[in-house]
């Protein structure tokens, strides 16, 4: 998220939950243990996230909890340990019987698992859970991980949509950035996946890579388009504090590398024009989509709008009747609570008055591009525009969004800038705290 200044700061961030995660705190277990062990509210839809936290290398830009020099030995306790941590959840009162309506394989890498322990993984998680009713199964990918028969492996698997993170098209910025992968390993699995046929396939390109320009931007937007995935994700490139990058700038106190907020914009804008251009329309601040009848974003869109998340691995953030929580993030103790200890890892959390549980929907849902009026007047009894009345004014007067008949949306500014039109909604107390 940016702030006033237009240069991309260290401590810049992605709004994607409220209150913020530094408000979370492990006094707050029991709030999470009472919403575990109780049934579910209902009509509640759930989803599972697993997080799979190995890669190659650590990207220079990279904020995930990962781990690059992991053995097979220790990639298997961690495996056993997450297959102990799903059978807990699965006998928890809060599951209720209810089918996993959306899956998520984040990471990390989920992909850096061979075929072998993709396969043993999921014969393992298949006697407590199964997500043969899910409308969606996401897993994570990066692309020099890839081979034929590991991409067969997950269309047997029962993944749906294969997300890539491809990030840029030219080799020099890719190394610069201290991805693992070259773009002759994208091409190089591109027919593997088009043959596989998944209903949808995502591609993640970062808008301010070190060393991006204008003219290695425009040939990034073509080749995407030449892909012709059913969805692009491009994110605005960010640096929390925890990424090498961040370190360096703080460390060696250099100018940030990355380009400011205004190129990063307008390198957004310009790959909205070219993929509208080609048949895309956008689907968040972040994403385009192909053919939105075809792709339904069920694990964005129903978390979003509140929906339980079960969340399985070291670190992974989950939400339940209403309750947030993280595990442990600390590799030893979330396997030995589990595998000694035989209970869940849950490191922190939080519980959210209702109106706090409004504006993070109300905020998130905005970077779908539209708010509807009447949808929150219904869900939580609020006139969003009566409640926020300055907010909405002050974003209308700088051009970010449009409010006609109950209906509020972003304008292609408004779409540019999302994540810095958000903290204004934050309470008081939360205003120019630190986010994580
Ligand atoms: C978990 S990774 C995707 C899978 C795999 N690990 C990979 O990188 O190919 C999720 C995505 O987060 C994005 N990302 C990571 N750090 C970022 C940052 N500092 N700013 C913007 N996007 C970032 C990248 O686009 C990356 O593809
Ligand atoms: S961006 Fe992906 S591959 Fe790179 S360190 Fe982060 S999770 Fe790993």
């Amino acid at each position: 998220m940016s702030s006033e200044s237009t240069k991309t700061e260290v401590g810049s961030y992605f709004i994607s939950n409220y209150p913020p995660f530094s408000q979370w705190k492990n006094d707050q277990l029991d709030e999470v243990t009472n919403a575990l062990h109780s049934p579910p509210i209902a009509e509640t839809p759930l989803g599972l996230y697993i997080h799979i936290p190995f890669c190659r290398k650590r990207c220079k830009f990279c904020y995930f909890k990962v781990f690059t020099d992991q053995n097979a030995k220790e990639i298997e306790k961690y495996v056993s340990a997450l297959c102990r941590e799903i059978e807990l959840v699965s006998q928890l009162p809060v599951m209720g019987g209810r089918p996993f309506r959306f899956v998520y394989f984040g990471g990390g890498t989920p992909s850096f698992l061979s075929s072998r322990q993709l396969v043993s993984l999921v014969d393992r998680l298949r006697k407590n859970i199964n997500w043969d009713l899910a409308e969606e199964v996401t897993f994570e990918c990066e692309p020099g991980t890839l081979q034929e028969n590991k991409i067969k492996t997950l269309k047997e698997l029962g993944v749906t949509r294969l997300s890539l993170g491809i990030e840029n098209f030219s080799d020099a910025v890719l190394e610069e950035n201290g991805r693992a992968h070259l773009s002759k390993e994208v091409y190089r699995a591109w027919d593997w996946i088009a043959a596989a046929d998944f209903d949808n396939v995502n591609i993640d390109l970062i808008s301010g890579m070190v060393g991006e320009t204008w003219d290695n931007w425009k040939y990034n937007i073509s080749e995407a388009i030449k892909l012709s995935p059913e969805s692009i994700t491009i994110y605005q490139m960010e640096l929390p504090y925890n990424t090498v990058y961040s370190k360096d700038i703080l460390g060696e106190k250099i100018e940030t590398p990355v380009a400011d907020w205004e190129t990063k914009r307008a390198w957004l804008n310009y790959a909205y024009d070219e993929f509208l251009q080609a048949g895309y329309k956008i689907s968040s601040a972040y994403t385009v989509v192909k053919d939105d009848s075809k792709v339904n974003f069920s694990y964005r869109d129903n978390l979003w709008q509140g929906s339980d998340l079960i969340a399985t691995g070291i670190a992974s953030f989950g939400h339940v009747s209403g309750v947030h929580y993280q595990n442990k993030a600390d590799m030893k103790e979330y396997q030995s609570d589990l595998t000694e200890h035989g209970k869940l890892p849950l490191g922190r959390g939080f519980k959210p008055t209702q109106h706090q549980l409004l504006i993070r929907e109300m905020i998130l849902l905005l970077k779908r591009g539209y708010l509807d009026v009447n949808y929150f007047q219904d869900k939580f009894g609020v006139d969003i525009t009566q409640r926020w009345n300055s907010q909405f004014q002050q974003h209308l007067e700088n051009g970010m969004l449009t409010i006609e008949e109950g209906r509020i949306e972003l304008t292609r500014k408004g779409f540019l800038h999302a994540d810095a039109l958000l903290p204004v909604f934050f309470e008081d107390e939360h205003q120019g705290i630190r986010y994580t």
